[in-house]
Formats: C-alpha cells, sequence, structure tokens
C-alpha cells in the first residue's frame, strides 16, 4: 500500500516569511456550533486542513448543506438535521467529532455518538464531557461503543471540571446556551480556542460571561441567531514557525502571531535569551540559535506552556548547548518523538514524563515516522537542519493541522517534496 511521506534535503539557506492560517482547535467548535440552530452562517479564515475536511464529512451526514465559497471559507446552511447518529465510521478519524454531541441536544434534545478511540498520545477519555450533560438533565445510555444522550427538560446547572479540559469546556457549553436558567462552569478551560467560541457564540445572542477566566457563567437563551465570523490564528502552528525561525538564527519572520494565546511559549523562549519583536502580528528576531540557554519546561492548562508545542520546543532545546528539561503533565504517552529525535542524532532521554535534552551540534539526517500531528511538525524542523536527506513517514498526521507545509517551507528555500512510499 502506498503512503505519503516528507523528502527532506537539509542543510539548505532558509530565508523568508512564514503566515499563520486560522485556527484548527477553534475552528472545528464553531463549524460543530452551526448544529445548534437553524439558519445560514458564513465563517471565514478557516484553514485548509485534513481535519476540516473530515468534519464537513461528518456534519455533512447529519444533514448540515455546507459549501465552501473560497479557499478558506465556507458558507453553512442548517435547515435542520436528517440524521442524529454521528457514525464510528466518521468519528474514528477524528476525536473532536465527539463534540457535535452537545449541539446536537441543544438543537432537538437528543443525540448518538461514536465514543471517540483513543490515539496515540493517550486513552483520551470522555468522562468529563459525560458529567457535564447529565448535571444539564441530560439521560446518557452508552452501549455498542456509542453514547446516547436524551433530555426532555434542558436545565441550567453548576458544572465542576476535575480537569480544565478543553472538549468537555466546549461540549458544555454548547448545549448550556440554549438551556432554561443559568449555568455555571467552574474550572473551565481558558484556551484561546475556548474564547473564540465563546465570542461566535454571544455574536449569535448567547449571554456568556467570564470568558478567559477559568469560571464561565452561561444565561441561556430562547434561540440564537446565525452570523457571519472569523476564526482566530492557530497559536500552535505560530508556535511552529517562530521555533523554525530560531533555529534559523532569525532567517524566518512569522506573520499571524497574537503574543498573549501563547505568552507563556513566547516567555519561556525568552528565559533561553530570545529578543523578539512583533509589530502587529509579525514577529522577527535577530537573536542567533547558539546564543540559547538551556531551561526547564512543564506542560500545563492555558494559560501555561501549550502540550501541543512540546515537541516542536522539544526540537529546539535538543540544538541548546546544556540540559534542558522538558515535563509532560497533560497527556500520558506523548513522547513518541523522542526515539525518532534521537535517530537524528539528539541525545534525549525520559525518565517517567520528564524528557532530559542534552544539546547536541546539529541533527543528523535519518529515516523517520510521525506520530501526531504537532510530533511530525518537529521532525520536519529538525530535518530542515539536518545536512542529506531525511525521510518523514506518516505525514497524513502532519496534514491534519499544519495548511500546505510543503509549499510554504519551499517558498523560504527549503528542500522538501511529498512522496509515495510502499509500506
Ligand atoms: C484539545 O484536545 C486539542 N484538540 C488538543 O490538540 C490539545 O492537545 C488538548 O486540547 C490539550 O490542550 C482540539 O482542540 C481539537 P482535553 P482535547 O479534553 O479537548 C483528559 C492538536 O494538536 N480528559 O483538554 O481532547 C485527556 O485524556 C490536538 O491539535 C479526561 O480525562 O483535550 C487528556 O489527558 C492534540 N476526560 C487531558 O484531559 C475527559 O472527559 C486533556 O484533554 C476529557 C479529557
Amino acid at each position: 500500500m502506498n503512503v505519503e511521506a516528507f523528502r527532506i534535503v537539509g542543510g539548505k539557506k532558509i530565508a523568508g516569511e512564514l503566515t499563520v492560517d486560522g485556527s484548527k482547535n477553534a475552528a472545528l467548535p464553531i463549524f460543530i456550533a452551526t448544529l445548534i440552530e437553524k439558519g445560514t452562517y458564513i465563517l471565514n479564515n478557516v484553514p485548509d486542513l485534513r481535519d476540516i475536511r473530515t468534519l464537513v464529512q461528518l456534519l455533512e451526514s447529519l444533514g448540515l448543506e455546507i459549501e465552501r465559497m473560497e479557499k478558506n471559507s465556507y458558507k453553512i446552511k442548517n435547515n435542520g438535521l436528517k440524521s442524529l447518529t454521528a457514525s464510528y465510521e466518521l468519528v474514528k478519524k477524528m476525536r473532536a467529532s465527539f463534540l457535535v454531541m452537545g449541539p446536537m441536544l441543544a438543537h432537538c434534545g437528543e443525540a448518538k455518538v461514536s465514543l471517540p478511540g483513543g490515539c496515540a498520545i493517550g486513552s483520551r477519555p470522555v468522562d468529563l464531557h459525560l458529567k457535564g450533560f447529565e448535571a444539564l438533565g441530560v439521560k446518557i445510555n452508552i452501549s455498542h461503543g456509542y453514547v446516547e444522550g436524551k433530555v426532555e427538560d434542558l436545565k441550567g446547572t453548576r458544572v465542576v471540571f476535575d480537569f480544565p479540559s478543553v472538549g468537555a469546556t466546549e461540549n458544555v457549553i454548547m448545549l448550556a446556551v440554549k438551556a432554561n436558567g443559568k449555568t455555571v462552569i467552574e474550572n473551565a478551560a481558558r484556551e484561546p480556542e475556548i474564547d473564540d467560541l465563546c465570542n461566535f457564540l454571544n455574536k449569535m445572542g448567547a449571554k456568556i460571561s467570564g470568558i478567559g477566566t477559568g469560571r464561565l457563567e452561561i444565561e441561556g437563551v430562547e434561540r440564537l441567531v446565525p452570523c457571519e465570523y472569523s476564526i482566530i490564528p492557530d497559536r500552535i502552528v505560530a508556535g511552529t514557525f517562530i521555533v523554525a525561525s530560531l533555529m534559523f538564527d532569525g532567517a524566518i519572520t512569522v506573520k499571524g502571531v497574537v503574543r498573549e494565546h501563547i505568552e507563556s511559549f513566547i516567555s519561556k523562549l525568552e528565559e533561553m535569551g530570545a529578543v523578539f519583536e512583533i509589530k502587529g502580528e509579525l514577529l522577527s528576531t535577530k537573536t542567533k540559535l547558539s546564543e540559547l540557554k538551556p531551561v526547564r519546561a512543564i506542560t500545563r492548562p492555558h494559560p501555561g506552556f501549550p502540550t501541543d508545542l512540546q515537541s516542536p520546543m522539544m526540537t529546539l532545546m535538543a540544538l541548546v548547548k546544556g540540559t534542558s528539561e522538558i515535563k509532560e503533565t497533560i497527556f500520558e504517552n506523548r513522547f513518541m518523538h523522542v526515539p525518532e529525535l534521537n535517530r537524528m542524532g539528539a541525545n534525549i532521554t525520559i525518565d517517567a514524563n520528564i524528557a532530559i535534552i542534552d544539546g547536541v551540534d546539529n541533527f543528523s539526517s535519518a529515516e523517520v515516522m510521525a506520530s501526531d500531528l504537532r510530533a511530525g511538525a518537529s521532525l520536519i524542523l529538525a530535518g530542515l537542519l539536518a545536512e542529506g536527506e531525511t525521510i518523514v513517514n506518516r505525514i497524513y498526521h502532519v496534514d491534519r493541522g499544519y495548511e500546505n507545509l510543503e509549499e510554504k517551507l519551499r517558498a523560504i528555500g527549503a528542500n522538501i517534496e511529498r512522496i509515495k512510499v510502499e509500506i
């Protein structure tokens, strides 16, 4: 069977500007929120990604009419749902599909959604989603790998999350906006993508306050009014490109950086000695890779250091003289890029959920394998610097979250092409 890989010939002179597209993790819940209310929506600055195409398929299977107006703009018509079942076939491709449960319950009080499987980085249960639904009055029944939900009297309530889960917060928000009365979510996730979802819903007439804090108050409303909305830039793609900029001594500028979306990440880089200039949303640096110092980082829920930037950060740390450390506290198995980076000459050891990184002069080219979309990106970055030919396998992971990455990198001098390999 043929699958795609990237062939990279590293060591080329890289210089130019990388542009950040719309946020995948904001676009997915906002697209899904159009299930809640009938009417016509326009979404702009939607990234051109595999996950978006997968989601469009799922939403069409539920009855939405979705028209791509331009590369990054979509018109969505909700004339009512023709199916209330999100099938395993579609949900297994992308766990974020489970977010359709809250909106479908808000739309008509009923939903049947396949339990998302685990994935490479962890078991990723949905117990917190279900806890929130039950608190709002939903009767939940789990059988044959599906979660069935029914609610007659959707009543506002108080939901306290043991952990600030991004998906559980989003699912409960999208249900609570149509509940009778007020819902308070304590220990809500505070990622900027949640803020974007809340701003979208408020633009439709929802009454959500406390946005950006860990405590959300949601006054349920009778009806939401569909609207046009533009998605925020992708802070994780921005962070990935900022790592590339530092790897190439500032020869790359990054367009579409919103500092406050990745404050903890940028301040960690400044702790390493990086100096940035951000004018509007254009970031540049003059810091040389050789000037950076080793640091410790710990992934935390927002506003802490983002787990999605753990692997790109590790690629950078692998090139910094001295010993750095990263502790992964969000997912139980998110170090699968470590043996791959070590195949490329990095010197990283793992002690439980801590990676100890001893800097080396450079990577050496090798054949490696992506294990999740961010790990794939971190291997591609390493391949750009390593002399010789690096092959990054399983790039379908990367296509999920990085829009047209090889074109963007080629435009700044990289020798990278998409090839087919026999497996
Ligand atoms: C979102 O996943 C993102 N995905 C992930 O990005 C990101 O890594 C993650 O948040 C953390 O920031 C999207 O937004 C589509 P969680 P999500 O619920 O919602 C546990 C990427 O790179 N948990 O905050 O699934 C869970 O097992 C992806 O784009 C429960 O135990 O993250 C995990 O250990 C990768 N029970 C932790 O919480 C639950 O009910 C964080 O999960 C839910 C989650």
